[in-house]
């Protein structure tokens, strides 16, 4: 059978312009990636120091989580100044250095922008303190007289994806309470009132400082979320999870049970689109920069809307990272993926892992329910055995990477990273932790310093051995220095899978589907090759052709469990 599915993209291989198309882009988290201080959070100058192993395996652009000034009570998307660089990560000429180190080595780099809502200490939100209620400094946020006799409760009934109520009272200059302020994360990350123009206009300024300053695009922090409805109206989510009961990040609606759910009042409403449309215009002063949405929303047919023709240039597909390791549900997301984004003209995008969910090479084994940002402990059910979660993510990064579009890439998945499940409550900084009184063990788990040498301190994250996040003593087999050029390991598959997405141009080509192979299969062409994807229990025997990748052991000319194969003919 062959899809109807349209080819995603419009780009010749050689066309610059088109790059994000097709390009992998590797997502670092600067705190966890390498510190060249020693001081136990990674920099921009330990980063710097890296990128050549970026360019080696293969990717085409590096995504940096926020490295702004900011009290870090979440990991920095709580940006108290976004056009400048916290001294705990080095400062602006740090940046423009790593910068024209990966421009060197020809990769692309995004930053990360945070307009839903700032820090606490950013100079907005202590000007609005200080000033009186209905005051232009107050509007920039979303404050609000309480309910109640005496304005004691909550203005709505919304709550924080991060657990507990979305509103905190402040206590007013003349010291009696006061108003309170809406923050649909932590209540140091108060949200912006996006309806007003000096909102809209600050944030252009932020988009053009980074432009002047030569970033390749932005990847849009909570992009379905800038515009609440009218008014602020009660919202009581679904008893099935919905979007603000159930995952941290409040993917809307439940994408697990694909129920028709009302959309929340702060979720993907209509409003958001114009400020994209207003930031296209932007970028479009500039050649070859990009948007990528980082929107929960549900399904691709309703994300799309995010990356219209006037929009945004990507975003990511949560959809993709949501489905579990099961034939006849790939097969479909893969299909309304392409078709949905396909049909705006955009590339799909693929993504397994990031900082906010359990990472793939854990998750995939996972055998209880695990909402998203919730995180695994010591007690959580349904603990996943490490050897078949590490299967599955390679078979499931083969897959992924075979795939046409663009996919991302979370910095330590090319290591083969397991979630670290066993951190001492102690260490946990997740604002999740704290405000679910560690019901949630929230997002640290996936955050932990890399490894990079298997016998040097901190595995090489940095000289000193401290590290922000205590890494486990059986990492060793894990650092980078462990697995380069063996054959057969994480890295290499990594590194064989780019160097023959690229070689093949899979990223511009189609997905045609291959039958006959039962349904816990997943196969399919591109660019002539075959790509065959084994998520059931017994082996498959091999179609015809040659090998020209594996993620496990091949079994003669059958295809085990848990396995993926690209074959040539
Ligand atoms: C996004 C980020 C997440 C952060 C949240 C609030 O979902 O990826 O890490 O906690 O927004 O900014």
């Amino acid at each position: 059978m062959t899809s109807d599915i349209p080819d995603p993209s419009r780009a010749t291989p050689e066309g610059a312009s088109d790059w994000w198309r097709h390009a992998v882009i590797y997502q670092v988290y600067p705190r966890s990636f390498a510190d060249a201080t020693g001081d136990g959070v990674g920099d921009l100058r330990g980063i710097t120091a890296r990128l050549p192993s970026l360019a080696e395996l293969g990717v085409d652009a590096v995504w940096l989580s926020p490295f702004y000034v900011s009290p870090q009570n979440d990991g920095g998307y709580d940006v108290a100044d976004y056009c400048d660089v916290d001294p705990a990560f080095g400062t602006l000429d740090d940046f423009a250095a790593l910068e024209n180190v990966a421009h060197d080595l020809g990769l692309k780099v995004i930053v990360d922008l945070v307009p839903n809502h700032s820090s606490s200490e950013h100079v907005w939100f202590r000007e609005a303190l200080a000033s009186a209620p209905g005051s232009p400094e107050r509007a920039r946020y979303l404050f609000r007289d309480g309910s109640g006799p005496d304005g004691e409760l909550p203005p709505n009934n919304w709550q924080s994806v991060f657990g507990g109520p979305a509103w905190t009272r402040v206590t007013e200059p003349d010291g009696t309470p006061g108003q309170w302020y809406l923050h649909l994360f932590d209540s140091s990350q108060p949200d912006f009132d996006w309806r007003n123009p000096r909102v809209r206009e600050q944030f252009r300024d932020i988009l053009r400082f980074w432009l002047d300053r030569g970033v390749d695009g932005f990847r849009v922090d909570v992009a379905h979320g800038m515009i609440k409805v009218e008014g602020l109206p009660d919202y009581t989510p679904p008893a099935n999870g919905g979007s603000m009961g159930g995952g941290a990040v409040g993917l809307e609606p439940d994408i697990e049970s694909g129920a028709d759910d009302p959309t929340p009042p702060f979720w993907a409403q209509e409003g958001v689109h114009e400020i994209y449309r207003d930031w296209r215009l932007v970028l479009d002063e500039y050649d070859e920069r990009i948007l990528v949405a980082e929107a929960w929303v549900d399904p691709p047919a309703k994300l799309a809307r995010w990356v219209r023709p006037d929009e945004m240039h990507q975003a990511f597909n949560f959809a993709y990272l949501a489905t579990p390791w099961s034939g006849p549900e790939l097969r479909a997301v893969i299909d309304t993926s392409i078709a949905a984004f396909g049909g705006v003209d955009a590339p799909s995008t693929w993504v397994l892992s990031n900082h906010d969910v359990v990472r793939h090479a854990s998750r995939l084994a996972l055998t209880a329910e695990n909402p998203q940002g919730h995180g695994i402990g010591p007690d959580s059910p349904g603990q996943p055995v490490r050897e078949l979660g590490l299967a599955r993510a390679r078979a499931a990064t083969a897959l992924m990477l075979a795939l046409p579009g663009s996919a991302y890439l979370y910095q330590g998945e090319e290591l083969g990273l397991p979630e670290v499940i066993d951190l001492p409550d102690a260490s946990r900084l997740d604002p999740t932790w704290f405000r679910t009184n560690g019901e949630r063990y929230g997002r640290d788990g996936c955050r932990v310093p890399i490894p990079w040498e298997a016998d040097a301190p901190a595995y090489g994250f940095n000289a000193t051995g401290t590290s922000w996040l205590p890494q486990p003593d059986d990492w060793a087999p894990y650092a980078r220095d462990s697995q380069a050029g063996v054959d057969g390991s994480t890295l290499e598959l990594y590194r064989a899978a780019l160097a023959a997405r690229k070689a093949h141009d899979l990223g511009l080509g189609s997905v045609e589907w291959l039958d006959g192979f039962g349904e816990h299969v997943v196969a399919f062409r591109n660019r002539g090759l075959t790509v065959v994807a084994n998520t059931g229990e017994d082996a498959v025997d091999l179609p015809a052709g040659t090998v020209a990748l594996a993620s496990g052991p091949l079994d003669s000319r059958s295809l085990p469990a848990d396995t993926t194969v690209w074959l040539t003919s």
